[in-house]
């Protein structure tokens, strides 16, 4: 594990304080047989709002999720590349799920270990997936804590959800521990997604209420959709994933269609709906995927995967990584809106993760995440010391990152600046990759107005990878518009759709669907083209140092860490990826 020296005290004090006696001196005296802890460097604090019931949880049903060894990993990561460079001559022969197993599979060695362990623990009722690599398996919290020693498994409060959780580090039999990365279902805490409410200008600007605001007629304006530019391929889909204790409205999609879909043939209905429906209420941040992913990768069928994993032990996150890989037929494009914090993460975690966005890759599936909406990020390490703060997965090097951006003029589809909103940054865990190194070399040497040095790791992957509109969306909210929505999960599924459609394009033409982009899209700039509008003003927001708003990233010709390479324009980025 490879930490720096702040990080590691950092978290040590975390623990000290949640972490009970004897797990505390195994940790300090690192004995010999206390086991391994995978993920100590987790972050075991309690987010906002929820609170410890008042006992610990003795006897309840717990879900836990064991990711096993991998095979080929290696062998993988360049497979991956050769699929995704349009150079390769394997480029776009993608791997049926059930070639990704033969892949990747655990050893005989690894199932072995990790059954039998389970077993003498009398832990049988367990679920695997079609590549092998995760087992899922119910239990009760007692049997847990005997497996995992260190966990105490807690349960969380907040309104009317309950999360179980362990409030402290779980190790592993040292003679297991080499096969497993992570047990997921004890520390993460089911996300938190906000969409903004922005109203800018002077609140009480009379003129601001003719604002334009952003409807699918202004986006296929901007990003020049002809209304023939629709889907037409049966066989073309797309997918928005949504772990929130919230549904889209089927009522509400129709009606927004029926409001602002009339100069282009769209959808008005999700073809699948994996997972649960209607477990929470219907929402804004729900809906605003499903609305707008319609409406650019319009008249192609869509699913939603929506709240998978409601056991009060499961990772919902996690859960739809498994689905993935235990589900043959899958869109050819995913829009996820989640993340978290990296520094707040297990380096196992975001390691095994980013293997199965390599898994994704090697399938052909493009998986695209929304960049954050706290531009550069703020982390305090000391009291007078800040630090940017990446966000994970925005920053695999294996998912295309979105940013975003508003219209300089409020009142005009004229160009796009800088959404101050919009995340992007420099990861602190995973190494730049190859595809991005001379754009933003070239961001490095160009770009006049640069933050600290010390605020960022520069030579960390580099991201968004591209942009689109995230201010002042419409979305249909209990049957009535609703103004002022804006967040990169608005320009996450936009940019989404217009893939589809490119998709679309390839798949009638007999050509491979696009997969992972980032190695076409960073290669597409060799040559001159107009496939993405360059923006190029605007800073994002960063840390407040004395109150002094410090710099963040500012957008510059060419790629640069708040809009990535820019915004779609369909008509010549089509041409350019067929
Ligand atoms: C994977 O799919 C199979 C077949 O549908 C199912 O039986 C199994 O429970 C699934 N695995 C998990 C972890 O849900
Ligand atoms: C209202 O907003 C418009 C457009 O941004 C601006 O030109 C005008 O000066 C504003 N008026 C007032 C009174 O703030
Ligand atoms: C895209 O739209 C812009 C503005 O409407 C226009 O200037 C440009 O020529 C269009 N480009 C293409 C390739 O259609
Ligand atoms: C919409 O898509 C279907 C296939 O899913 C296709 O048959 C139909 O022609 C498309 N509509 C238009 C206007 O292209
Ligand atoms: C769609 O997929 C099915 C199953 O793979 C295949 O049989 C069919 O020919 C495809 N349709 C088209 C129009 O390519
Ligand atoms: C910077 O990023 C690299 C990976 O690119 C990582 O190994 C290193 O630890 C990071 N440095 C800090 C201070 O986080």
């Amino acid at each position: 594990m490879i930490l720096s020296p702040v990080t590691v005290s950092e978290r040590g004090d975390m623990e000290l304080r949640s972490c009970c006696f004897l797990v505390l001196l195994c940790i300090q005296l690192k004995m010999a047989d206390c086991g391994v802890f995978p993920e100590l460097d987790q972050s075991l604090s309690v987010p906002q709002g929820w609170f410890p019931a008042e006992h610990f949880a003795y006897n309840d049903p717990v879900v836990l999720t064991f990711a096993l060894k991998q095979q080929n990993v290696k062998k993988l990561e360049a497979l991956v590349r050769r699929v995704s460079e349009p150079d390769s001559p394997e480029y776009g022969r993608f791997l049926s799920l059930e070639e990704l197993r033969t892949l990747v599979q655990p050893s005989p060695d690894t199932l072995m270990t990790v059954r039998t362990w389970l077993e003498n623990h009398g832990i049988l009722s367990c679920d695997t997936i079609v590549t092998g690599d995760f087992l899922q398996c119910q239990t009760y919290s007692r049997i847990a804590e005997k497996l995992l020693p260190g966990a105490r498994f807690v349960r969380y409060v907040k309104g009317d959800e309950h999360v179980v959780r362990s409030s402290a580090p779980y190790s592993l039999d040292p003679d297991v521990a080499p096969h497993i990365d992570f047990v997921g279902g004890l520390h993460r805490f089911p996300n938190e997604r906000k969409v903004l409410r922005r109203r800018k200008g002077a609140e009480d600007n009379v003129t601001a209420e003719f604002h334009l605001g952003v409807t699918p007629a202004v986006l296929r304006q901007r990003y020049n959709l002809s209304a023939t530019d629709v889907g037409t391929h049966p066989n073309n889909s797309q997918a928005c994933a949504q772990f929130l204790e919230q549904y889209f409205s089927p009522a509400d999609l129709s009606e927004f269609m029926s409001l602002f879909g009339r100069s282009f043939e769209h959808r008005s209905a999700v073809d699948q709906v994996v997972g649960q429906q209607g477990g929470g209420r219907a929402g804004i941040e729900a809906s605003l995927d499903v609305e707008y992913i319609m409406s650019t990768g319009a008249n192609i069928s869509t699913w939603v995967f929506s709240n998978p994993g409601r056991h009060e032990s499961q990772e919902p996150f996690l859960d739809w990584i498994l689905l993935l890989s235990n589900t043959s037929a899958v869109p050819w494009v995913h829009t996820i809106s989640y993340g978290d914090d990296e520094d707040s993460l297990s380096l196992a975690f975001m390691q095994r993760i980013n293997v199965e966005f390599m898994k994704a890759a090697a399938r052909g599936l493009s998986i695209l995440f929304a960049s954050g909406d706290d531009g550069a990020g703020c982390r305090q390490v000391s009291k007078d010391k800040n630090v940017f703060r990446p966000s994970f997965p925005a920053s695999s090097p294996y998912v295309t990152t979105v940013g975003g951006t508003s219209f300089k003029n409020p009142f005009q589809v004229t160009y796009e600046v800088t959404d101050y909103i919009s995340g992007g940054g420099f990861s602190n865990v995973f190494p730049m990759p190859d595809y991005q190194v001379s754009a933003v070399s070239n961001y490095f040497t160009s770009s006049v107005k640069m933050p600290p040095e010390s605020y960022y790791n520069r030579s960390g992957r580099a991201y968004p990878d591209v942009a689109a509109l995230s201010d002042n969306y419409w979305v249909v909210m209990n049957r009535v518009p609703v103004p002022w929505v804006s967040g990169t999960s608005a320009s996450t599924p936009v940019f989404g759709g217009i893939l589809a459609l490119i998709n679309d394009q390839r798949i009638k033409r007999g050509l491979s669907p696009l997969g992972f982009l980032n190695p076409a899209l960073y290669q597409l700039h060799r040559s001159d083209t107009d496939a993405l509008y360059d923006v190029t003003e605007g800073c994002h927001l960063s840390c407040f140092d004395d109150k002094v708003l410090a710099q963040g990233f500012c957008a510059a010709p060419s790629w640069d860490p708040v809009t990535g390479w820019g915004t779609p324009n369909y008509p010549e980025l089509l041409k350019s990826l067929l």
